[in-house]
């Protein structure tokens, strides 16, 4: 374990060749998929994805690597809703590798690389007591249900110069 600490997690834009890696560690986590009552993606649906997400430059999606491994995945929206704040739409870790922390580093990891951004929303879809937990554990605090299938969590990134009172 203390081994698996000390090794190093990063995340990488995922580009248009990682296709066939992402759908990869979408079908080593059947358990997501069924949670929100979908089929894991195709390979065609993950390209179409990509492509997609390619158009929106405020839409970023990384790959999360332990060493040279693809364990995760994350994508958010920048400047969203407001001019200074994001939404995580999804972090997954690969089914094999929950529940060892890497959630937990990769969500902190990404707060402290959003430079700028006041409020992390996350948009949390389907019945997920887990992922619901996990937020509430990261500090965030629910706002709202948008609907029976969709939950808003938020949290406060860094206090500004003139909020460290607050
Ligand atoms: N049951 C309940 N809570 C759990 C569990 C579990 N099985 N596993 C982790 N947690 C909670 C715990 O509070 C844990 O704290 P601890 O240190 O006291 O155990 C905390 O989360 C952090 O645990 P990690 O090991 O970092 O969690 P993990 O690496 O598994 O990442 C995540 C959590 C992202 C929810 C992961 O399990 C996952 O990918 N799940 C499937 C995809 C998913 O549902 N993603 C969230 C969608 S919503 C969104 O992304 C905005």
């Amino acid at each position: 374990m203390e081994a698996m600490r000390t090794q190093s997690l990063s995340l990488r834009p995922v580009q248009l060749s990682d296709a066939a890696l992402l759908q990869e560690l979408f079908l080593k986590s059947p358990g997501y998929f069924a949670l929100i009552g979908m089929e894991p993606p195709g390979l065609e649906d993950v390209i179409r994805d990509l492509h997609t997400l390619e158009k929106d430059p405020r839409r970023r999606a990384f790959l999360l690597f332990l060493e040279r491994e693809a364990v995760g995945y994350l994508d958010y929206k920048l400047h969203y809703p407001g001019a200074e704040e994001a939404t995580l739409s999804l972090l997954l870790i690969r089914e094999d590798r929950q529940g060892q922390g890497l959630g937990q580093r990769a969500l902190r990891h990404l707060m402290e690389s959003l430079v700028g951004v006041k409020r992390l929303y996350a948009v949390v879809y389907g019945q997920n007591p887990r992922a619901k937990d996990f937020f509430l554990k990261e500090g965030f605090r629910h706002v709202k249900d948008g609907g029976p299938a969709v939950s808003w969590y938020v949290r406060t990134l860094r206090a500004g110069p003139d909020e460290g009172l607050l």
